[in-house]
C-alpha cells in the first residue's frame, strides 16, 4: 500500500484544512535544472496536481483550488502559452472520466471567454458532467486575476445599485463574496512552492484569514511527503481570525472566575 494513501498518523483529522489552495510555481526552474525545455516542467506539474487532488480526497480534504494560469501569464512566449492551453485541454479529455468516477466536482475560476473555444468546450463539459459529484471540489483558476475578479464583482453590484435593486448601504461583505468566482468558499491553507513568498494576484479577498505555507520545493517535486509537511505546519498554527489566542482567553476566564468566587 502507498505510504501516504491514508491520512498520516501525526495529522489530527480535526486539524485538516477543509479547503487547500496551491500556487504551483517553479515548473520552469525544475526543467532548467534537468536541461529540459520549460514545458517539460509543466507536464510534470500537471501529473503532480493530479496526484495532489487524489491525495486531498484520500485525506478527507473537501476542496482543492489550483492556480493554473494567471491573467499575467499571457505575457509568456506564445509557444509556452499554446503548450499550456493544449495541456489543459488534453488533461481534461484524458482525466475527466476518472475524476467523475472518483466523485470530483470540477469548476473553473477566471475569465474563460478569452481561452481557445475548444478548451472552453472541454471545460463546460467537465463542469456539467461533474456538477452533482460530492467527494471533493476541484477548482482550477485559468486566466484568473484577483483584482479583475473584484472589479467585476464591484461592477455587478454597482449595476444592481443603479437599477435600485439594493442601496449602497446594503452592500455587504457576503454580497461581494457571492459575486466572486469562488462564491464564498475561502481556503484554509495556501501553499506556494519554489521559495517565492507572494500572492501574485491570487484570491486576494478569499485569503484574508488563510494560513500560508511557503516551501522551497519546485512544484514538479511537490509530492505527498511535501504535502504532509505542509499539513504538519498548518496544524501547529493557532487560527484566531482576529480573536485572542486560547491562552489569553483561558487566562481571562480564570480571572473572571476568581472575581466571582
Ligand atoms: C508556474 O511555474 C506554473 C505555471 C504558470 C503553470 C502551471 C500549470 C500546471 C502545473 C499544469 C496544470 C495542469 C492542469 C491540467 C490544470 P513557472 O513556469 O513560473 O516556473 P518558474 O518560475 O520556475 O519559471
Amino acid at each position: 500500500m502507498h505510504a501516504y494513501s491514508v491520512l498520516p498518523d501525526d495529522i489530527n483529522p480535526l486539524c485538516v484544512p477543509k479547503h487547500v489552495a496551491v500556487i504551483m510555481d517553479g515548473n520552469g526552474r525544475w526543467a532548467n535544472q534537468r536541461c529540459l525545455p520549460r514545458v517539460a516542467g509543466h507536464r510534470q506539474g500537471a501529473r503532480v496536481l493530479k496526484d495532489l487532488l487524489r491525495c486531498c480526497k484520500d485525506w478527507g480534504i473537501e476542496a482543492l483550488t489550483a492556480y493554473a494560469f494567471s491573467t499575467e501569464n499571457w505575457k509568456r512566449p506564445t509557444t509556452e502559452v499554446d503548450f499550456l492551453m493544449v495541456l489543459f485541454e488534453k488533461m481534461l479529455k484524458k482525466e475527466l472520466m476518472a475524476m467523475h468516477q472518483e466523485g470530483v466536482r470540477v469548476r473553473f475560476i477566471g475569465d474563460l471567454s478569452a481561452l481557445p473555444p475548444i478548451l472552453q468546450k472541454e471545460m463546460n463539459l467537465a463542469v456539467e458532467e461533474t456538477a452533482n459529484n460530492t467527494a471533493i471540489d476541484f477548482n482550477v483558476a485559468v486566466n484568473y486575476g484577483s483584482r479583475s475578479e473584484i472589479t467585476m464583482a464591484c461592477q455587478q453590484i454597482a449595476q444592481k445599485v443603479e437599477q435600485g435593486a439594493v442601496t449602497a448601504c446594503e452592500v455587504t461583505e457576503d454580497m461581494i463574496a457571492e459575486h466572486l468566482y469562488t462564491q464564498g468558499s475561502d481556503p484554509d491553507l495556501l501553499i506556494r512552492t519554489s521559495g517565492e513568498q507572494r500572492l501574485s494576484n491570487f484570491l486576494l479577498w478569499q485569503l484574508a484569514y488563510t494560513e500560508m505555507v511557503f516551501t522551497d520545493a519546485f512544484w514538479p517535486d511537490f509530492d505527498r511527503a511535501q504535502f504532509h509537511r505542509a499539513l504538519l505546519i498548518y496544524q501547529r498554527r493557532d487560527r484566531r481570525f482576529g480573536n485572542a489566542s486560547d491562552a489569553v482567553l483561558l487566562q481571562k476566564a480564570k480571572e473572571k472566575a476568581a472575581l466571582t468566587a
